[in-house]
């Protein structure tokens, strides 16, 4: 069962993460931190960023696995998931981008086309984690329809990182970032698998706001589906489920 803790706001959440993961880089310099994307995450790495800099914990040896990227997007695109965790985590914190991998690296704008480059950068993923020593603490947020990465409804609960099809509504919920024409919103994605954010030791999931609640709901106290993929975490030994009131309004 996973452990719910409701705070007042996104910066006390981003407090209880930011302390945690400092604290486990002191014992562990070369600790391998699962990041995401979204906004649920950005007061978290902000709070990391902060007591890092205020306690010079040195961070030169961290090493940071993204979950998830859009297909097709360059890497220079502002809204590529690689572009947004050197924006957001990398540079805040001061980390060694040579350490830091997003599943889309390889691809680089490759388009579905490109079949044998796709297909095979999942497993490559895979591989690179669990040569990393896998994820001390995975951080993530929450679809609007329970999905964790972009593993959408329907996602298999044991997967591996793959490529998948996104769905309209979360084309629809993303289309914010690309001046909501649902046009620019890529159609694909490559994302960790529930099996492989599963793996790693400790998950941190933040959800805020009422547009979470069903999900949160659902995710906690519904049935273990892979119609919610976040309802994994309930079968995880250590996940840390973290949300402000709104968010756990339907709890
Ligand atoms: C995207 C990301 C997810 C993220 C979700 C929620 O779909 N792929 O990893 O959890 O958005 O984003 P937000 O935190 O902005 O609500």
């Amino acid at each position: 069962m996973a452990e719910v803790i409701i705070v007042k706001n996104q910066e006390e959440a981003g407090e209880l993460y930011g302390r945690s993961v400092a604290d486990l880089i002191k014992a562990k310099p070369n600790a391998v931190l699962g990041l995401a994307t979204g906004s649920s995450p950005l007061a978290a790495y902000q709070a990391l960023a902060e007591i890092v800099k205020e306690e010079s914990i040195d961070v030169s040896q961290v090493q940071g696995f993204a979950l998830d990227e859009y297909i097709g997007l360059p890497l220079t695109h502002p809204e590529s998931y690689h572009a947004t965790i050197h924006r957001t985590v990398v540079e805040p914190l001061g980390l060694d981008p040579a350490k830091v991998h997003v599943p889309g690296d390889v691809l680089n704008g490759t388009s579905l086309e490109d079949g044998e480059k796709v297909a095979g950068a999942g497993a490559a993923y895979d591989a690179a984690i669990e040569a990393a020593g896998g994820i001390d603490v995975q951080i993530l947020g929450i679809g609007t329809d329970g999905h964790v990465g972009f593993n959408e409804p329907g996602s298999s609960l044991a997967s591996g990182t793959r490529v998948k099809t996104l769905t309209e509504r979360t084309r629809i919920d993303n289309a914010r970032f690309f001046d909501n024409d649902i046009n620019q919103v890529p159609t694909h994605c490559i994302t960790q698998g529930i099996g492989t954010i599963m793996k790693a030791r400790h998950l941190v999931l933040l959800a805020f706001g009422a547009g979470k609640a069903e999900a949160v709901a659902e995710t906690v106290e519904g049935g273990i589906s892979s119609f919610c993929p976040a309802s994994a975490l309930q079968m995880h030994p250590h996940a840390t489920i973290i949300v402000d009131e709104e968010a756990a309004s339907r709890l």
